[in-house]
């Protein structure tokens, strides 16, 4: 099986090497918890090794606040971003003016843009956006079929919390399932990472110790 390093110190190791490629990532967790983070990182990370990266978010936080707060990190190059390797796409406005065109939308810039790697932070505004009108599983089935076809690897985020994911349907369309979480223990928050489900691969089990500096996530593993 063909695999792509994640960027992610600690995280290969834990998972054989990287993600399958191609594949569909869902990074599962509450706000804070680092889905952001470790999304960005790695699409950072593939194109220092020159593979083209689409960010797409529909946040209405401008995109520019985004970038700024990314820039603080080590592993954002201004100068892969301004060469086109890496593309930052807003389609908020398209959500909030048609929501249905969410999905042409996002295939659209897919096509447009080509990407190895792609993602999607976070989806959770666009499947709420679309609960109202039944459309959620619709959307999320034609997007995750839509991305497994296209030749990528495509991390998507979701604002969800271990009790939702077990009942999620995004949890059910992907390859894979990494949590990232903060729980508080003895009055102290750590933070966590654990996958849950990557397909054809012998993974490490059960939640392992996250760290986020000015370099980014890095997993220590081993450490609890
Ligand atoms: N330079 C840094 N050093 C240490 N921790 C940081 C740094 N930048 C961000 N963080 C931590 O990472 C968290 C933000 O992660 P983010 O990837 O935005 O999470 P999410 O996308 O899940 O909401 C912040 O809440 C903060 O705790
Ligand atoms: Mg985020």
């Amino acid at each position: 099986m063909s695999r792509k390093t994640t960027g992610i110190p600690g995280l290969d190791g834990m998972i054989q090497g990287g993600f399958p490629y191609p594949s569909a990532i869902l990074v599962a967790g509450e706000p804070g918890t680092g889905k952001t983070t470790l999304a960005v990182q790695s699409l950072f990370h593939g194109a220092s090794e020159g593979e083209k990266g689409l960010y797409i978010t529909a946040i209405s936080e401008p995109q520019w606040l985004v970038q700024r707060f990314l820039s603080s990190f080590s592993f954002y190059d201004q100068q892969l971003v301004e060469k086109g390797v890496v593309n930052f796409i807003d389609i908020g406005p398209t959500l909030a003016k048609n929501p249905s065109d969410i999905l042409s939308t996002i295939k659209k810039q897919i096509e447009q843009y080509h990407p190895v790697r792609i993602v999607i932070d976070p989806i959770t505004p666009m499947t709420d956006m679309l609960q109202w009108r039944g459309e959620t599983r619709e959307f999320m089935h034609e997007l995750f079929a839509y991305l497994k076809a296209f030749e990528c690897l495509a991390i998507i985020t979701a604002e969800l919390s271990y009790d939702d994911i077990s009942h999620s349907q995004e949890s059910y369309m992907v390859d894979g399932v990494v949590m990232l979480s903060y729980p508080e223990e003895e009055k102290v928050r750590r933070k966590f990472l654990e996958v849950l489900k990557l397909r054809g691969t012998k993974h490490t089990t059960g939640r392992q110790l996250i760290d986020i500096t000015d370099e980014g996530l890095a997993v220590q593993a081993g450490l609890r």
